[in-house]
């Protein structure tokens, strides 16, 4: 089965081979011969030196050239304009070049505990994103701009594209402060569906029932709020916090 597979791949590949080069022969790009505008990076060096740093920063950013140059995803390169500095992102990136100058400076005034000096690049701190939030304040950020929804969706397309990447901390604790945090600003109902995504996420979790019965009982639902307290009874038989709501659930719903 695996053979026949990488064979089918390979067949993908050779035809790709074969289409590719005669669209690309009419916009031929290549790295100009002398760059012309270096404000940070040594100018006296051929633009060809810049092909691995240009395309580390697409890589640690998970961007395109667009994301900091001018030109329009789709259109050849040529009709980028590589020296223009009007794409604002690209004075950012130079500003993280100085920061990352002066870092490195100061990391050599260190002697490293481990056998090597660890080398900070761009990637350290972005892992593929464009601005390296948390995933609390990527949320966070989505739920200011476009609302509770909007935020949900984003967890589903962030854990999608970099679960396994490192990039963010998928554990519970994200998404039961980030709900703790909206709870506290008054917004009863998107911390409720905040910690209803981590009982999905992780539903063997006494504590993640915990912090949604309490949305529930923040925003006055004594009926769930007692149904997800009995939960978290149900997975952590000793848990005195549940036991306690549950006796001042009990005696709110005689008054
Ligand atoms: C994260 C931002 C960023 C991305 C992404 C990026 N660049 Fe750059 N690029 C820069 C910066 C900043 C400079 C100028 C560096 C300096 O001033 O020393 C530059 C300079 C250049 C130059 C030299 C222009 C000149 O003549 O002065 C070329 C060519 C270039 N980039 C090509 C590319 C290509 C091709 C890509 C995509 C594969 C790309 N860049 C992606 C930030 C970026
Ligand atoms: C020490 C951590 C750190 C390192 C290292 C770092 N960055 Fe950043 N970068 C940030 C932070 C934080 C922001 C977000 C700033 C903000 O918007 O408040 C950012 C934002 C940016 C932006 C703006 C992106 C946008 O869409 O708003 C660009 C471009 C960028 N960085 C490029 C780079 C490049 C290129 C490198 C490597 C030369 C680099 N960064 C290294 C922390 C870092």
């Amino acid at each position: 089965m695996a053979f026949r597979r990488s064979h089918q791949l390979y067949g993908i590949a050779l035809l790709a081979v074969i289409v590719v080069p005669s669209s690309q022969s009419q916009d031929q790009w290549t790295w100009p011969e002398k760059p012309k505008n270096l404000q940070v990076l040594n100018k006296d060096w051929s633009g060809s030196r810049l092909s691995p740093i240009m395309r580390g920063f697409t890589r640690s950013l998970g961007v395109r050239c667009t994301h900091c140059h001018v030109g329009e995803e789709g259109k050849p390169l040529t009709s980028y304009d590589f020296v223009s500095d009007a794409n604002p992102n690209k004075d950012r990136a130079r500003e993280m070049l100085r920061m990352l100058g002066s870092v490195n400076d100061h990391l050599k005034k260190i002697k490293p505990s481990g056998d090597k000096p660890v080398n900070m690049w761009c990637h350290t701190c972005h892992r593929g994103r464009p601005r390296p939030l948390t995933l609390g304040e990527e949320l966070g950020e989505q739920y200011r701009a476009k609302g509770i929804d909007a935020a949900l969706e984003h967890y589903a397309d962030l854990k999608l594209r970099f679960a396994s990447r490192g990039a963010y901390d998928f554990g519970e604790r994200s998404l039961n402060d980030l709900g703790f945090e909206l709870l506290e600003k008054g917004d009863a109902p998107a911390a409720i569906k905040i910690f209803k995504l981590n009982t999905d996420e992780f539903p063997k979790s006494a504590n993640t029932w915990d912090s949604l019965a309490e949305g529930y009982m923040k925003a006055g639902d004594i009926k769930l709020a007692t149904q997800y307290y009995e939960k978290v009874l149900e997975l952590d038989p000793k848990s005195e916090n549940a036991k306690e709501k549950l006796k001042t659930l009990k005696e709110s719903s005689k008054k």
